[in-house]
């Protein structure tokens, strides 16, 4: 879309345990991007504890604003629009990044624009950096596999903002599955990077875990994936546990079911292309899945921009800044806020 107005956004985002700003011009070109991670703190835990993960933004988020701002040459006379995530996430670490966004817009006067997270996986296919020679404009209608630590869904966008969700897992995200198995192999937090890693490793036909195919719908499940894993660990409890092959195997058993499902949904709907987004889309072969196809264009965000940042919030923030979804002051968060 080449007749937008050119604008100049600040995202923030802190709906978990990440508190990231970026700024991005016309809605693609990356110009700063800061993630502080708060992955340490929570890996004593084995997971993210909602109530260290507030506190840690508030100590985070203006250091991050301002070291953004900063790498960006630049000062907030020089924006647009603040846009910040409003959900979904956890409630206590919304309220940081969302009032702070509020602050910024009041002192400032620019319009504030609130993100819906999962929206910004979608639209981290957009973003391309300075260094990068610019990815072609994703093209509508497209089919959006979305597959976060929260969510697993099928979208098809048939023009900017506009979502129609074909199916949803009924159990497990696709992150979530990653993460309990990872729990019950032994392997460290957060389970997709070393299911990953240990599965390299590993034999993926070393175990036939079963693919919940659910004929007919777009829908996902993986809680008996991850059920069988259990059982088959339980067969080595006085043995040492063949960590790399389950893994493998566990994981080819996800690649496949997300990879043949969106390709089945986007045969069906007659997309013009395939978009990958979320944490889980940094996997490696789930991506060399989607690469490795000729029958759809593909977009993949950078590795950099799978897990949680700003710079995707920024892009979701242009489009709608540009075409005049803009906030009030008064907006809350909506930490339960679905895409469609
Ligand atoms: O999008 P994200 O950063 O946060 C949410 O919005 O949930 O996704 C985090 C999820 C976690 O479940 C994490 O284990 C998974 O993405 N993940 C991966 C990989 N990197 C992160 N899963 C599989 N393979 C990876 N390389
Ligand atoms: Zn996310």
């Amino acid at each position: 879309m080449t007749d937008l107005k050119p604008a100049r956004i600040l995202a923030i985002e802190t709906s978990c345990d990440e508190t990231a700003a970026a700024v991005l011009e016309n809605g693609r070109l990356l110009l700063a991007s800061t993630v502080a991670s708060q992955m340490e703190v929570h890996a004593r835990y084995g997971g993210v504890f909602p109530e260290v993960a507030s506190r840690q933004h508030v100590l985070a988020i203006v250091p991050v604003i301002e070291q953004t701002l900063a790498r960006a040459h630049m000062v907030l006379a020089d924006l647009d629009a603040i846009a910040a995530t409003r959900g979904p996430g956890l409630a206590g670490a919304l309220v940081v990044g969302l009032n702070m966004a509020k602050g910024l817009a009041l002192g400032t006067g620019l319009p504030l624009v609130g993100v819906n997270h999962l929206e910004g996986h979608i639209y981290s296919a957009w973003v391309h950096s300075a260094e990068q020679i610019p990815p072609p404009e994703p093209q509508f209608p497209l089919m959006a596999l979305l597959v976060s630590g929260g969510h697993t869904e099928l979208n098809l966008m048939e023009d900017h903002l506009t979502y129609k969700r074909l199916g949803a897992t009924r159990d497990d995200a696709a992150g979530e599955a990653f993460d309990k198995v990872a729990r019950l192999l032994g392997l460290p937090y957060p389970g997709g990077p070393s299911v990953q890693q240990a599965a390299e490793e590993g034999d993926p036909l070393a175990f036939k875990f079963p693919r919940a195919w659910l004929e007919g719908s777009c829908d996902f499940s993986f809680s008996g994936l991850k059920t069988a894993v259990l059982n088959e660990t339980k067969k080595y409890e006085d043995r040492e546990l063949p960590t790399a092959d389950m893994a493998a195997a566990f994981q080819a058993a996800v690649v496949e079911v997300l990879f043949e499902k969106t390709m089945k949904a986007a045969r069906e709907c007659k997309v013009k292309q395939i978009i990958v987004g979320g944490g889980v889309s940094a996997n490696r072969p789930l991506r060399e899945a989607f690469q490795g196809q000729a029958e759809f264009p593909v977009t993949i965000p950078h590795i950099s921009l799978c897990t949680d940042n700003a710079a995707m919030i920024a892009a979701a923030g242009y489009y709608r800044f540009a075409l005049g979804h803009t906030d009030g002051l008064e907006i809350d968060v909506l930490p339960t806020w679905p895409l469609s």
